[in-house]
């Protein structure tokens, strides 16, 4: 909660002016601090009464077994933070995910922070190390980030 509240508010202070960002769902600075204001107490009180639904993780690696998710997901971490992140660190992520998952992954959004399309995702699409997989773009109808409306779909060929 000591955490929480100071993050919420610089968010809350900074963001109206970044031009890269759109308002239909959101609103307007306040109502997102809102917004998340909820997300974030209904995480804390969960996490207090059920701290075994959570187990921290850090990518590349994961200490999960085989296929053991029928779905994955993933906000705001790949993709979003390339300018970091190197190609390497996205395909062993990809095969990483792939490995723990049963189903399918999505990735969301295909964009990095400053609103441009990763050029990972065709690098991804060609690798031959992920001849495996299908990567497919899924238009969404939730864009906050511009251009966050589509999220990368991982299948199985
Ligand atoms: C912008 S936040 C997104 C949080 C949340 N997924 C969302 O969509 O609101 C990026 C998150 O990536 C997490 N992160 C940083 N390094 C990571 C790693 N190596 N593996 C997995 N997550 C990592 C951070 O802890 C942070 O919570």
């Amino acid at each position: 909660m000591e955490r929480s509240e100071p993050d919420l508010e610089s968010v809350y202070r900074a963001i109206g002016s970044v031009p890269t960002y759109r308002w239909g769902y959101y609103k307007n600075p306040a109502y997102m601090r809102e917004l998340r204001k909820g997300a974030s107490t209904k995480f804390l009180s969960d996490y207090k009464a059920h701290p075994e639904r959570y187990v921290a993780g850090e990518l590349p690696r994961l200490s999960f077994a085989d296929g053991e998710f029928d779905v994955t997901l993933v906000s705001y971490f790949l993709f979003a933070y390339q300018d970091r992140l190197d190609y390497e660190f996205h395909r062993e992520s990809i095969l990483e995910i792939m490995r723990v998952t049963r189903g399918e992954a999505r990735v969301y959004p295909t964009v990095t922070f400053e609103a441009q399309p990763s050029e990972y995702i065709p690098m991804l699409q060609s690798d031959p190390a992920l001849q495996a997989f299908e990567f497919t773009e899924i238009k969404t109808d939730f864009e906050f980030l511009v251009n966050s409306n589509f999220f990368l779909l991982v299948t199985r060929d």
